[in-house]
């Protein structure tokens, strides 16, 4: 009796030392918080990875892995005798299935008598048994299996269970994975193979030999109500030491078994485990969205879609609104192009606002150059032929070399599908056929008026002489003459007209010009020249002197023609009555009297009679006295008329019933016809 109470005192002692220093008793009680740096015992499949997870299984066939701390415990003795004593253990797993509703075998935790289990076709007995040895008392094995396979042979219960297993793989008392909630005390499934951390408490009480079995979710504390609480003997069941660890096997079906972090204690609860330090489970599948992804990205990628149409369709817009054509040859006419963008920006998009008038050859805006800030007249000719054009450009941008102060400038050009755009100075007065017509504008005063015939005259006779080319206008007429800000007359449109001459069949050419202004035999022949641009400033000088249109504005009406009736006049000196009336006789009649002559003259039905634009600018400087033209019995337009139905040769054989030309008259007419034979 003393020797024993010598033993119990020493041991007491034993165990106050031990608890002072905490490593005695090391054996008996331990704590992972993941495996990093543990020295476990690992056979098999089981590996502990770089994080500190202890892998028992990394899904090969039919293969087993084992991980057990690697000293062996003693459970037996102390206060209990020979008897096991109480002993309790908590761990954290997860089974990672490539499918979510199936997975093969299982794990377990285990208490045997040495780390070297069978591995042989381990399948069904999770690498702890074997075929031979299942159900053998002396096998002195106990386990608690998770199981994820139903095993007819073991009478197992479904796929999804806990059981204890003493010695067999015939569980002694089995349950479906879950747990009893504290609160409402009602069970709740839990699955196995969810892939999520899930942990389990074994309790085994050595004076009740109760074992109890309890599952959780990771953040649920242990619940109150174990899962299982089976009464087993472990006494008769593990040995002395006996080595606690775990076990899993795979089967055909690609599974991972883990063990996140695992505690243990002999007479005494497990120390709890620090789920914030356990060791994360590698990512499986897909990775996991956030909630916040799920609802922002759907939204995203539908905003950016969105967006990308709109960007396509205002890139389309833009490229469709601003396109245009543009050909290899052009690039020498670069300078004088322009890009049609800049064209709509200056115009405001060719609004009707900007619209300033619409003239035989298309509609005319006004827009200022947002680079230089310059006021421009923007004229959009529709034209679909591409026949001639390059001729034409080539003619625009020599054109656009043009300076003349009788000239409007003409700045460049673009050219877009079907249509063709000029770009000129804007006249801030508009054209000059409002003040001669348009009863709001105030009266041009004759030395306006005389100073505009001038001008125009001066501008044409570049045109025709002073410019390295001979360029025809071939549509001079008042809506055609602009006032600058000065009031000059500049002409506009020069050339517009050949554009539409180009390429055209001779066959059925037809004229461009105004009626009223033609001369009468381009009519006939279609063939624009210098003196055809004469004929119509004999008219526009006509016009502007008697302020009324070439054609149908007299009254009484039987001189329907503005030339007939001045000629009238003049044959009866009495030409100064046509001067316009809203003058109200204040003019200079010698000036009068010169346009009126010139007018006449000018715009003679038979075209060698008609002066060149030198000699007119002289006459109406009066560096050259006006040649007295005789006056014609036969009005011009009948004249025009016999001409045109083959009487050439009767008019020209009576010169002098027409006009008492002079000699040098018929040189110059030779020079006119040379120029536009070198044309
Ligand atoms: C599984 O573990 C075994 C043993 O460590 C190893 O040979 C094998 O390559 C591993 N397989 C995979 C897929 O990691
Ligand atoms: C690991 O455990 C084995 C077996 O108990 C032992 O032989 C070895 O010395 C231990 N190693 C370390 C580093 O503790
Ligand atoms: C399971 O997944 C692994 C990789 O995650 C893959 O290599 C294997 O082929 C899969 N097996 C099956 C049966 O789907
Ligand atoms: C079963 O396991 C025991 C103990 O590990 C071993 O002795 C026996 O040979 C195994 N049987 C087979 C068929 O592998
Ligand atoms: C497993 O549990 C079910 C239901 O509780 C029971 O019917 C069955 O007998 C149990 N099996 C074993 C081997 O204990
Ligand atoms: C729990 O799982 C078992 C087995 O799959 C099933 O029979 C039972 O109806 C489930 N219980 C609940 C509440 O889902
Ligand atoms: C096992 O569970 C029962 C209740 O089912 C409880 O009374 C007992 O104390 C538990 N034993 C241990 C060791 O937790
Ligand atoms: C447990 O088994 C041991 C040995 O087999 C025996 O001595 C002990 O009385 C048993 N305890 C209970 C509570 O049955």
């Amino acid at each position: 009796m003393g020797n024993h109470r010598l033993l119990l005192l020493l041991l007491l002692l034993l165990a106050v030392v031990g608890s002072d220093h905490g490593r005695v008793l090391a054996a008996d009680e331990f704590t992972y918080n993941g495996f990093g740096g543990a020295n476990l015992t690992l056979d098999g499949m089981a590996t502990v990875a770089p994080n500190g997870l202890l892998v028992l299984s990394n899904g090969t066939n039919q293969m087993a892995g084992h991980a057990f701390h690697p000293t062996p415990i003693r459970l037996r003795g102390g206060a209990g005798g020979g008897a096991v004593q109480s002993f309790s253990a908590a761990f954290v797993f997860a089974i990672v299935s490539n499918f979510t509703v199936l997975s093969d075998n299982g794990m377990a935790f285990v208490v045997a008598p040495s780390t070297r289990l069978s591995t042989f076709n381990a399948g069904q007995y999770l690498g702890i048994l074997n075929v031979t040895d299942n159900g053998n008392a002396d096998n002195n094995i106990f386990a608690v299996e998770l199981d994820t396979m139903l095993n007819p042979e073991f009478q197992d219960m479904n796929s999804n269970h806990i059981g204890v297993d003493v010695n067999s793989m015939k569980s002694v008392q089995n349950h479906s994975a879950g747990y009893y909630d504290d609160a409402t005390g009602v069970f709740t499934n839990l699955s196995l193979i969810s892939r999520q951390p899930m942990q389990v408490w074994v309790d085994y009480d050595g004076a009740t030999t109760v074992l109890n079995v309890t599952m959780a979710p990771l953040d649920v504390p242990k619940p109150k109500k174990p899962l299982i609480s089976a009464p087993v003997n472990l006494s008769s069941v593990v040995t002395d030491t006996a080595y606690v660890g775990f076990s899993a096997a795979t089967g055909v079906i690609y599974t991972r078994h883990y063990v996140l972090g695992w505690s243990f204690s002999v007479n005494g609860a497990a120390p709890p485990l620090d789920t914030s330090r356990l060791p994360a489970l590698p990512r499986f599948g897909p990775k996991p969205r956030s909630k916040v992804l799920e609802i922002v990205l759907p939204i995203a990628t539908a905003t950016f879609v969105l967006a990308l149409v709109i960007a396509a369709f205002l890139f389309v817009r833009r490229r469709v609104r601003y396109a245009e054509v543009r050909e290899d040859w052009e690039v020498e006419f670069g300078p004088h192009r322009f890009s049609y963008k800049e064209l709509y920006q200056a115009t405001k998009g060719f609004k009707n606002k900007q619209l300033l008038g619409t003239g035989g050859f298309g509609r005319v805006y006004k827009g200022v150059l947002a680079k230089s800030n310059l006021e421009i007249a923007v004229k959009r000719v529709s034209h679909d032929s591409k026949q001639g054009m390059k001729e034409f450009i080539a003619e625009v941008v020599s054109i656009g070399h043009l300076r003349h102060r009788n000239l409007v400038q003409l700045l460049g050009y673009c050219r877009r599908k079907g249509e063709l755009l000029l770009v000129y100075d804007y006249m801030s007065n508009g054209s000059l056929d409002k003040y001669l017509y348009d009863k709001t504008k105030p009266v041009l005063d004759w030395g306006q008026r005389f100073q505009i015939i001038k001008g125009v005259a001066s501008g044409l006779l570049y045109l025709h002489e002073d410019w390295e080319q001979v360029v025809i206008h071939r549509d001079i007429k008042a809506s055609n003459v602009l006032l600058d800000g000065e009031m000059n007359g500049r002409l506009g449109d020069f050339g517009l007209a050949r554009l539409y001459d180009h390429g055209v069949d001779p066959q059925t050419t037809h004229v461009v010009g105004t009626m009223g202004y033609l001369a009468p035999e381009l009519v006939r022949t279609g063939k624009a020249t210098p003196v055809t641009d004469v004929f119509a400033f004999g008219v526009f000088v006509l016009e502007v002197t008697c302020g009324r249109r070439p054609l149908g504005c007299i009254a009484p009406d039987d001189q329907n023609v503005l030339l007939d009736w001045v000629q009238e006049h003049e044959r009866r000196h009495a030409a100064l009555d046509t001067v316009d009336a809203r003058l109200c006789g204040k003019y200079d009649a010698d000036e009068a009297r010169l346009a009126l002559k010139l007018g006449l003259m000018c715009a003679h039905p038979l075209p060698d009679a008609r002066p060149t634009m030198r000699q007119v600018t002289q006459y109406l400087d009066g560096d050259a006295p006006m040649p007295e033209v005789a006056p014609t019995f036969v009005s011009y337009t009948m004249l025009a008329l016999m001409q045109n139905d083959g009487f050439d040769s009767f008019a020209m054989s009576f010169p002098s019933t027409v006009t008492t030309t002079a000699s040098p008259m018929s040189a110059d007419v030779s020079a006119v016809s040379g120029l536009s034979g070198g044309r």
